[in-house]
């Protein structure tokens, strides 16, 4: 890659070549033009690691911790480790542009990508967002913010249009988006799915052209969501310079005729492929050449930072009579469904193959000198656990065979394999896979292995397709999705829902399984209104049917004498996944029942939580200690082992606040989309600021987290600076200083929270809202001086729509600073003089 002379190509140009760049070439790359030396570029998700072209059979790759487990840390420099770290991983995978980070903002519990966004607060979120893409690109990869603007919620997430009022907008859901960009000038932004008060965000000219681009100042480059372009001119003319993925539907020859005909002026043509010439000369010092292989780094610091990150992130709720730490040298019993599953990612287009998980069993025994005990306690799967690690492949591998055909396997014609795998998960989604044998979107895969349960008993099979499917034990039908198909969840919203058939197994015999797929268009499932991905999915899974009941009463009875006791419980990137919201914020069945039975037992059983969003708790209150992870990447069961056995001191606090009850959160009644639209009707009030304002006590606070050992605060002083006439670009700081002492016996990090409460008004405002925080690591008894900046027009502003301008009204401020326990700062500065901006 040589860099381009800009200005020389846009005048070498043919209209077509022009038209062809502004689309994508396929799934993952942009378009090139040999003839002028410019490059096709590679992008890849995303928010919690670097997945590489293929979605199917991919190279493994780091996993993080999801966005909300990172927002938990509170924790800027470790967010730039990360974003450093991916910005390596996305080299190692031939990628120039990472589609990530996401900061949407959680208005729900059930949004069903809400693990993917940092925070439902903007400071938290935009801040965090800021640093970790100020990393990536420094390794000179380009990141892009996503998705713009209000796309909170997966219900039709294409079509509905999200009601807003433009306070809401600016002061919650752009709030992010500007302030990470007044830390790092992301070079890519991807436009959401969805309308903001009635137009597309793709072709909003209000939002791309005169917020971001004029009003931000922003100059890089606007791309659709995965076929979220809804039109030719109208995407072209409000700014959109990139149609994905390729193949192009709205450009090509719609656009050239367009041009051609003067709906789109061929000045506006030149200004998408400038920035798109412009993003390309931007990566090209990466040197990364088209079509570059991609590989796996996997080193043994990126372990130890993804260990780190994990443990950071985990919250400890409550520890009544410090049940917390475990002890080491005492036995363990773990139980529960998300004991020896690795929860390490949540669903869609943030799920990657990891180089490896460790669950938290693994992560647990590695640390326990005692003896380990397990009792599974209750299933948490959604669907059945998936058959192919359990199967056997001819020669005796794990796994099954994936044979590739042309015809359908009742053809009577003589077929011949055009391609052979060997896999281990029993599923895939299959956009990117890409094979010039195959001579159409409608192709069939025969998938082939050997099953010797080693437990005799009634078996379930399941099969989920996109496309179509059969389970066949030998020879016999087991499972047939092929006819009358219900639309379920699963692969973006797009898939049937699990059929199920059933089979009598006995311990030690070998069955050969065999399981028919054939691609999308063989299904004859009404898909209206759903986007099509390409050729399709599949999914199958076994377990022997067994009593809840009988489970549950099983680790009841060890609990009743175990010395130490962790119930590992929570959701799985089944429950939490894109094109899907969460139907209700409860754990999945028998899980409540579980837990509260175990602590009837023994009081002392440490339940731990893993999960992307809040649930419900009905046995919180009797719970002594509670601890929330998330779905933590590669190491999630170490980091987790790593604060229950206190080898990491827990210093997170929760970015979302938990409400007790789905009721309780002030989005409660307007969260789906009806007749095409949902109103945004808690305004400004989302999360903390609603909870605050109404005295609606969550079952959880944001901001709430507790360490092991204990924080004292003190010296508060405000420093400001001489008011100007306007708010100007270099600002006016407001710097908070105050003392931070660890005052227990442990070492541990505390983090110190800025809130400003505004003067009274005439408009309604929040009680308090988040301004600045900083992470402050302290051994025993050592004090430190934290400071904390923020700028006056930031700390004061709210947006007002008669001017259409913040408005930082002039009065008292209130400066409180907060931390781990009760203890508030009060401090106060003066805005003198009512002023108005715009800007970043
Ligand atoms: C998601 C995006 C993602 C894209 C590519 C879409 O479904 O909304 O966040 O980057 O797919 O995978």
């Amino acid at each position: 890659m040589a860099r381009i002379d800009v200005e020389k190509a846009i005048e070498e140009l043919t209209l077509g070549e022009k038209v062809a760049l502004t689309a994508g070439r396929d799934f993952w790359h942009t378009e090139s033009v040999p003839r002028l030396n410019i490059p096709a570029l590679r992008m890849s998700d995303g928010p919690n690691g670097v997945r590489g072209t293929r979605f199917f059979n991919g190279i493994p790759a780091a996993c993080f911790p999801c966005a909300t487990a990172l927002g938990a840390t509170w924790d800027t420099e470790l967010l730039s480790e990360v974003g450093a770290l991916m910005g390596e991983e996305a080299i190692a995978k031939g990628t120039h542009v990472v589609l990530g980070p996401t900061i949407n903002t959680q208005r729900s519990p059930l949004g069903g990508r809400g693990f993917e966004s940092f925070s439902e607060d903007g400071v938290l979120s935009g801040t965090l967002a800021g640093y970790f893409c100020k990393a990536m690109q420094e390794k000179g990869v380009a990141a892009t913010l996503k998705h713009f603007v209000c796309n909170d919620q997966e219900h039709e997430r294409l079509a509905v249009s999200s009601i807003l009022t433009n306070r809401a907008l600016r002061e919650i859901y752009l709030m992010p988006f500007q302030l990470a960009m007044r830390i790092c000038r992301s070079q890519c932004i991807m436009t959401a799915y969805n309308k903001v008060n009635g137009t597309h965000v793709s072709e909003n000219k209000a939002i791309i052209d005169d917020i971001l681009r004029k009003e931000w100042g922003w100059e890089g480059v606007v791309m659709s969501d995965w076929f979220g372009t809804y039109s030719t001119s109208d995407a072209i003319v409000a700014g959109l310079d990139i149609e994905m993925p390729g193949k192009t539907r709205w450009r090509g020859e719609a656009l050239a005729h367009a041009v051609s005909s003067n709906k789109v002026a061929q000045y506006q043509l030149d200004e998408r492929v400038r920035n798109i010439l412009n993003l390309v000369n931007w990566v090209e010092p990466l040197g990364i050449p088209e079509g570059a292989p991609e590989k796996a780094l996997n080193r043994p610091e990126d372990q130890a930072l993804m260990r780190r990150a994990a443990a950071e992130s985990v919250v400890l709720l409550k520890n009544e009579g410090d049940i917390l730490p475990l002890k080491k040298d005492g036995s363990l019993l773990v139980i529960g469904p998300n004991a020896k599953i690795a929860a390490y990612c949540g669903g869609g287009s943030a799920s990657l193959a990891p180089y490896y998980t460790v669950t938290p069993f693994d992560g647990v025994s590695a640390k326990s000198k005692g003896e380990v005990k397990y009792s599974q306690g209750v299933y948490s799967h959604k669907d059945l656990p998936l058959l192919g690690p359990l199967l056997k492949t001819a020669d005796g591998k794990p796994g099954f065979t994936f044979k590739v055909y042309n015809e359908h396997p009742n053809s009577g014609e003589d077929r011949q394999a055009v391609d052979e795998l060997h896999l281990l998960e029993s599923s895939g989604f299959l956009m990117d896979y890409v094979n010039p044998k195959v001579k159409s979107m409608t192709y069939y895969v025969d998938m082939e292995g050997t099953f010797t349960p080693e437990e005799s008993g009634v078996y379930n099979f399941g099969v989920t397709v996109v496309g179509t499917g059969q389970l066949l034990i030998d020879g016999e039908v087991v499972v047939d999705n092929t006819k009358n198909q219900k639309q379920g969840s699963a692969f973006f919203g797009t898939a049937t829902i699990e059929e199920i058939g059933t089979k009598e197994l006995k311990a030690g015999q070998t069955y050969k399984v065999l399981f028919q797929f054939g691609s999308a268009p063989t299904s004859d499932l009404d898909t209206r209104g759903i986007v099509a991905f390409g050729p399709g999915g599949f999914r199958f899974g076994a377990s022997r049917q067994v009593g809840q009941e009988e489970l549950i009463a099983n680790a009841v009875e060890q609990a009743k004498t175990a010395e130490q006791v962790v119930i590992f419980a929570g959701l799985t990137l089944e429950w939490e996944t894109e094109g899907h919201d969460r139907e209700h914020m409860d754990l999945p069945p028998g899980s409540d029942e579980l837990i509260s039975r175990v602590l009837e037992v023994n009081p002392n059983a440490v339940v731990m939580i893993q999960s992307g969003t809040p649930v419900t708790m009905p046995w919180a209150d009797n719970a002594k200690a509670l601890v929330q992870a998330w779905f933590g990447g590669n190491e999630c069961g170490s980091g987790i082992a790593d604060v229950l056995y206190g080898d990491v001191n827990p210093s997170a606090k929760l970015p979302i606040t938990f409400p007790r009850r789905l009721q309780d959160n002030p989005s409660y009644l307007n969260f789906r989309s009806e007749r095409g639209r949902v109103l945004y009707g808690e305004d400004i009030y989302v999360g903390y600021r609603y909870f605050e304002k109404s005295d609606v006590a969550p079952g959880f606070a944001f901001g709430h987290g507790l360490s092991y050992t204990s924080f004292s605060r003190s010296d508060l002083r405000i420093d400001t600076v001489p008011e100007q006439t306007k708010y100007t670009e270099s600002g006016e700081p407001v710097t908070a200083s105050v003392t931070v002492s660890n005052t227990g016996s442990v070492a541990g990090a505390e983090i110190v929270q800025l809130w400003i409460v505004p003067p009274k008004t005439d408009v309604g405002r929040p009680v308090r809202e988040l301004k600045a925080f900083q992470k402050v690591f302290l051994q025993p008894g050592e004090t430190k001086t934290v400071q904390l900046v923020v700028e006056k027009k930031l700390a004061t502003s709210w947006w007002d729509e008669e001017r259409e301008q913040w408005i930082s009204e002039e009065g008292t401020y209130q400066v409180l600073v907060t931390g781990t326990g009760a203890e508030e700062l009060h401090g106060e500065f003066e805005v003198g003089k009512t002023r108005f901006w715009l800007g970043l």
